[in-house]
């Protein structure tokens, strides 16, 4: 990082209290966000440690003061988008100064982190760059910014942020729905050489048990009564219970199951290594905790598990998914996948269809491998041409699509517990979502909204389920 624009290494706890200094006038930000679920809650932690500075979000880019790019580094299509909407920001900063309007442009996130300075100097438009661990310094670097400098802060000392954002209050996370993400654990200390994660996010930290805890009750004061728990690997959070014992994740759910009113636990994304017996036997005993399970395997083949470093096989994966699905029998199960990684053959490829046989999964994400710079898949011998991993990525795609339909229509005629999110497209119509995180619409009252009810399933469409009320 360069000095010049480095913020001071210690954060200034009392940052956020000084609040707004030109007195009421309001402010409109437009955050952008691009990535995971992590990106999602970090742009509303971001929203409420601005909202102290005066700061109200919008939707329309048109009427923003602030334009925040919360950005995703994981392939490069997705680190490519950031630099293409920021040249026609340019475009829009120019256009709004010349009608006397000031317009910032700040990039947080995952590309935030893994180019630095070098954004300043690709995309000249932009003020300040905030990686992922410093959003709680965002609003004194747009101070800094606001007095002509062009701010990078990208360095962190660990647990900094959780610390300092403010969490929303309860009007807030009203408007925001009945559901919400609730991230208790970053980074990644797992190596996959595929991936960026660990370089971008940092090493795993866990938030304390406390900490999450209040957290939860806020939200479900506030009318959530579905948590998803994030981290990029959730299972592997650990803490401390109350009589200083070492707690994984399976321990931390069977505690917020006693939250009163919190009607759904969910938590995402997951490594193999880290399912452990504790995660399992929650999956047996809690109604809350939903049963659906998103355990990503990325490929079939161990000698492709070996090259990417999952640290586990085939076979063990099969293992724990039939263990997992001895104690929770109707669990979903939903992965990752990647095709063409280097050095993959048809007969690893072949290895990975098998495994999805095998599963059944009820939803699945696959991509073509992406070269990431500065991970050691970059360095690999063996780079499969674009056309083949098109061509598998197709083949995979049309097995996982085909394996999602039949789980859908296996859903016809069942009587489930669906939770009612928001309006649906028609008037008069709700979309809810079910235990395996499906969407369903039916006819239902806006006032209905938050409650959960017994509905039977009558059919599907391409990504979602119709049901009636019984
Ligand atoms: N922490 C999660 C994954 C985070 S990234 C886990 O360990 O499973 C989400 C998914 O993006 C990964 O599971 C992987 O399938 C995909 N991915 C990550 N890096 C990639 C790359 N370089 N090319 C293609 N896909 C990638
Ligand atoms: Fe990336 Fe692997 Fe860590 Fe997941 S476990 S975030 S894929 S390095
Ligand atoms: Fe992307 Fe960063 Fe999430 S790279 S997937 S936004 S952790």
């Amino acid at each position: 990082m360069n000095k010049d624009s480095a913020l001071p290494d210690a954060p200034q706890p009392d940052t956020l209290e000084i609040g707004l200094r030109d007195g009421s006038i309001s402010r409109k930000v437009f955050i952008k966000t691009y990535g995971c679920q992590m990106n999602v809650y970090d742009s509303a932690r971001m929203s409420d440690a601005l909202a102290r500075d005066g700061y109200e979000p919008t939707e329309d880019m048109e009427e923003a003061d602030l334009v925040l790019l919360n950005t995703c580094h994981i392939r490069e299509k997705a680190a490519e988008k950031v630099y293409s909407a920021l040249g026609r920001l340019r475009e829009m900063k120019k256009r709004k100064a010349a009608d006397g309007r000031d317009m910032m442009i700040g990039v947080t996130g995952c590309v935030a982190q893994a180019e630095g300075e070098e954004i300043l100097r690709r995309a000249p438009a932009v003020d300040v760059v905030i990686g992922p661990q410093t959003y709680h310094r965002l609003p004194v670097a747009l101070r800094r910014a606001k007095e002509g400098q062009r701010v990078v802060d990208t360095e962190y000392a660990i647990e900094d942020k959780f610390e300092h954002l403010p969490i929303a209050e309860a009007t807030k996370i009203r408007a925001r729905g009945v559901t919400a993400f609730l991230t208790v654990q970053e980074g990644c200390d797992k190596f996959c050489t595929f991936c960026v994660v660990p370089y971008t996010r940092g090493s795993e930290v866990s938030r304390p048990v406390a900490q999450i805890v209040e957290e939860a009750q806020k939200l479900v004061d506030g009318g959530v009564r579905e948590i998803t728990l994030l981290g990029q690997n959730v299972n592997a959070w650990h803490g401390t219970g109350p009589a200083g014992e070492a707690w994984s994740l399976g321990d931390l759910l069977y505690r917020l199951a006693e939250i009163p009113n919190l009607a759904r636990l969910r938590y995402t994304t997951s490594h193999p290594r880290d399912m452990d017996d504790r995660l399992i036997s929650a999956h047996r005993d809690l109604r809350t905790l939903m049963p659906y399970l998103h355990l990503p395997v990325q490929s079939g083949s161990d000698r492709i598990l070996k090259a990417m470093n999952r640290r586990h096989t085939a076979a063990e994966y099969l293992a724990l998914i039939e263990k997992i699905r001895a104690a929770r029998p109707d669990i979903a199960l939903s992965g990752d996948f990647i095709v063409g990684f280097p050095g993959e053959t048809e007969q690893d490829f072949a290895d990975t269809l098998r495994l999805v046989e095998e599963v059944n999964y009820a939803q699945a994400f696959s991509f073509k491998y992406s070269t990431r710079p500065g991970t050691p898949g970059a360095e690999l011998k063996g780079q499969v041409p674009e056309e083949i991993k098109a061509e598998r990525l197709e083949r995979l795609q049309a097995l996982l699509l085909k394996q999602q339909h039949a789980f859908a229509d296996a859903c016809v005629g069942k009587v489930v517990d669906i939770l009612l999110e928001k309006p649906g497209r028609m008037p008069g119509q709700l979309i809810g979502r079910s235990p395996w995180l499906q969407s369903v619409n039916l006819d239902a009252k806006a006032s209905q909204i938050g409650d959960i009810i017994n509905v039977r399933i009558i059919g599907t469409s391409t990504n979602s389920l119709f049901a009636e009320l019984l």
